[in-house]
């Protein structure tokens, strides 16, 4: 049985979760996210019409699915509530079918402007975050000072917790970082009014978790950023905040381990990365900015240009491995779809010496010269195929041989944005 799927990236974030986690709901009861907060922007494509998510799980469109946020999302109340009423707007009955975990943490508004004073500080060093303060409601947690959905609904605990709080920021705001201290009472009110809409929304998403799975139900986990940003085992320190691996499915969920029975790891046909930090295989001429152009590679969040670069095997080595990767989904073949001559990187030549699988860290990263293999491209266009046996002959055997690469299967290959172009070869992914 596949009944608990947990979907992550294998690169550096925006390989296509969002379009995938919807396209599988159509077979499932629920979607939870685990880790990760409104940094995220998942873009599905339905019938021409793009709804992007950043906090909602990626089921929201599909009306009967329960949509979940579990403990390892950080909550910021103002996005949440934002992205519901978007929703709302086009008609879209989101509170009927979303729960959130009242162990999440929040986000409150002097995480934001530490997140964008410490970035201005760093100067060229930055990281290159989202600003949407990620690094320090996670920092909160660690520190055993977060304030968590729980808080929202006891006015003295809240804002007790508040005061102590912002009491440390403010003192940080003023003394080493230079920028304005934030108000007490403007951000209780605040947030103390969003309570009120959030309140029906909790629930024990652990137990409900359990519960589907006691029903045989079948539950898919989406991840958020990628393998490559997770804050262990990416290119530290140009990473997120969080595990973004799929044993972070448990932990951001309240389930055990023990319940995930298949991990599906979606991968760019290419590759690209937001933000700074190293990125072997980028390539910074006109191919580059091809892929750029044809892949519409502008961050779902921030709009910010997306650097792009060659399919790099070595790397997805590194995460099919961490991960448990069993199938691989790739996406955005179609951006593929004219260049003449393809490489895939197989290993680097770092100090002298040949490595097949990306080293941990930005350090040792950055001293990564790609190895490449060369294959033909091909001329006709795959946007949109959604049968194998139409794909052009090239573009097939570009994919056996990262099949043969990285040793895992390829169960699903995605043409298009549309949630209809999509090409399923493992159907026991919707069974
Ligand atoms: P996520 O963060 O992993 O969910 O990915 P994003 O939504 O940030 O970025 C992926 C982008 O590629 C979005 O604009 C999608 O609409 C688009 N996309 C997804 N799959 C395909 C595909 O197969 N082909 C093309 N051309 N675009 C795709
Ligand atoms: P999805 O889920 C791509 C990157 C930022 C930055 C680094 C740290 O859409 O794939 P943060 O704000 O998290 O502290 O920023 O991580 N980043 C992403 N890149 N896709 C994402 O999410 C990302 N979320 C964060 O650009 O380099
Ligand atoms: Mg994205």
């Amino acid at each position: 049985m596949q009944n608990n799927i947990v979907i992550i990236g294998t690169q550096w974030g925006d390989e296509g979760k969002g379009k995938i986690v919807d396209w599988l709901t159509e077979s499932a009861k629920a979607v939870v996210r685990f880790q990760g907060g409104h940094n995220a922007g998942h873009t599905l494509v339905i019938n021409g019409r793009k709804t992007v998510l950043h906090l909602l799980p990626s089921g929201i469109l599909h009306a009967g699915v329960q949509c979940l946020i579990g403990n390892g999302v950080v909550v910021s109340p103002e996005a949440l509530l934002k992205e519901i009423g978007e929703l709302e707007l086009l008609g879209i009955n989101v509170r009927n079918h979303l729960s959130i975990s009242e162990a999440c943490t929040l986000i409150l508004p002097y995480h934001v402007r530490m997140d964008q004073a410490r970035e201005a500080k760093k100067g060229t060093a930055k990281i290159g975050t989202t600003g949407r303060g990620i690094g320090p409601s996670y920092e909160d947690k660690v520190a055993r000072r977060a304030i968590r959905i729980q808080d929202l609904f006891d006015q003295t605990i809240f804002a007790n917790k508040l005061k102590e709080n912002l009491e440390y920021y403010n003192f940080l705001f003023e003394h080493y970082y230079n920028v304005p201290v934030l108000d007490f009472n403007q951000i209780c009110d605040s947030i103390l009014t969003y309570a009120k809409d959030i309140k029906p929304l909790v629930s024990d998403i652990s137990r409900k978790l359990f519960n589907l799975r006691k029903n045989h139900q079948k539950v898919i986990f989406e991840g958020a950023q990628g393998t490559l940003l997770d804050v262990d085992l990416g290119t530290y320190p140009y990473v997120t905040s969080s595990n973004c691996v799929a044993g972070a499915a448990a932990t951001g969920s309240g389930i055990s381990p023990k319940m995930i029975d298949y991990v599906l790891g979606i991968v760019k046909a290419y590759t690209t990365r937001v933000g700074s930090g190293p990125f072997p295989t980028e390539l910074t001429n006109e191919i580059g900015e091809g892929l750029a152009q044809r892949g519409k590679e502008f961050g779902a969040t921030t709009g910010r240009a997306r650097r792009c670069g060659w399919f790099d095997a070595a790397a997805l080595k590194r995460s099919i491995q961490i991960n448990g990767v069993d199938g691989l989904c790739v996406t955005k073949l179609d951006v593929m779809d004219g260049i003449e001559e393809i490489k895939i990187c197989v290993g680097y030549i770092r100090n002298g010496k040949k490595y097949d699988i990306l080293p941990f860290g930005s350090d040792l990263v950055v001293k990564c010269e790609p190895i490449y293999e060369t294959m033909p491209g091909w001329t006709d266009s795959t946007a949109g195929i959604t049968e194998y046996a139409k794909l052009p002959t090239t573009a097939k055997n570009y994919l056996k041989r990262i099949e043969e690469i990285v040793t895992t299967p390829i169960d699903i290959i995605s043409t298009g944005a549309e949630r209809s172009e999509t090409i399923l070869i493992n159907d026991m992914l919707f069974k």
